[in-house]
């Protein structure tokens, strides 16, 4: 393992203190991998105060979401959707849509997320797989206008939803993958596509979760 993934694992056992990531390919991507949770880890029981802090600070990157898969996916498919373009990856996790945009010809990427692990699992996975990501925290502070938004798995929590506004005027075009929202309605964004995915390593989600649904701005 690398320095940084070292870092990243030793961050990580402060709240599951069993659990190890290692370089993980995904399903179907095959020339993308990722640090993420090993499977197998022990699930030892654990103390109330631990299951607290799990909830206070939620190790999202530790797994590729079903979105995010798809969208990297999607993106190795249609690459022309960002060659050359200026693109931002909204709730970027382990980055792996950030670094699919990369890979699949974006001229710049920029992961952004709230979590300063995540980014450093953005930062070990961009290392991993050899392409240069630009950094960000908040999205309110970000003053350029991209062209391309991509936001995977990000609708889980309704709090987020006023952020489908707030993207428009961020991005010339607006990408959003999600398994979770049933009935998504807005005015400004159209159903594009369907992609059946897993999370990974895979969370045993009910099948309602594995289906993606791809919403587009216009
Ligand atoms: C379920 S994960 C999806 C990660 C990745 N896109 C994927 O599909 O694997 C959601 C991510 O959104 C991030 N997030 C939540 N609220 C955010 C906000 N206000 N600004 C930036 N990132 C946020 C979380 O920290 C988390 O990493």
């Amino acid at each position: 393992m690398t320095p940084l993934a070292q870092q990243l694992e030793q961050q990580l056992q402060r709240t599951l203190t069993t659990a190890t990531i290692s370089p993980q390919t995904l399903p179907d991507v095959d020339d993308l991998a990722l640090y993420l949770l090993n499977p197998d880890y022990p699930r030892t029981p654990m103390s109330s105060e631990q299951m607290q802090a799990i909830w206070q600070e939620p190790a999202y990157w530790i797994f590729c979401w079903a979105s995010g898969l798809a969208m990297a996916k999607w993106l190795k498919t249609n690459p022309d959707y960002v060659r050359g373009k200026r693109v931002l990856d909204f709730g970027a996790g382990s980055g792996v849509v950030a670094i699919a945009a990369k890979q699949a010809g974006a001229a710049e990427v920029v992961a952004c997320d709230i979590d300063p692990l995540a980014l450093l699992a953005c930062q070990a996975n961009a290392e991993l797989n050899g392409v240069e990501l630009y950094y960000r925290q908040d999205f309110y502070q970000l003053t350029e206008r991209y062209d391309v938004l991509l936001a995977a798995d990000v609708l889980y929590d309704a709090s987020n939803r006023h952020f489908l506004d707030a993207f428009l005027a961020r991005a010339q075009q607006v990408l959003v993958a999600d398994s979770r929202v049933k009935n998504f309605e807005h005015p400004h964004y159209q159903k594009l596509a369907e992609q059946a995915a897993t999370t990974w390593p895979d969370l045993d989600e009910f099948d309602e979760f594995r289906t993606v649904r791809f919403y587009q701005s216009y």
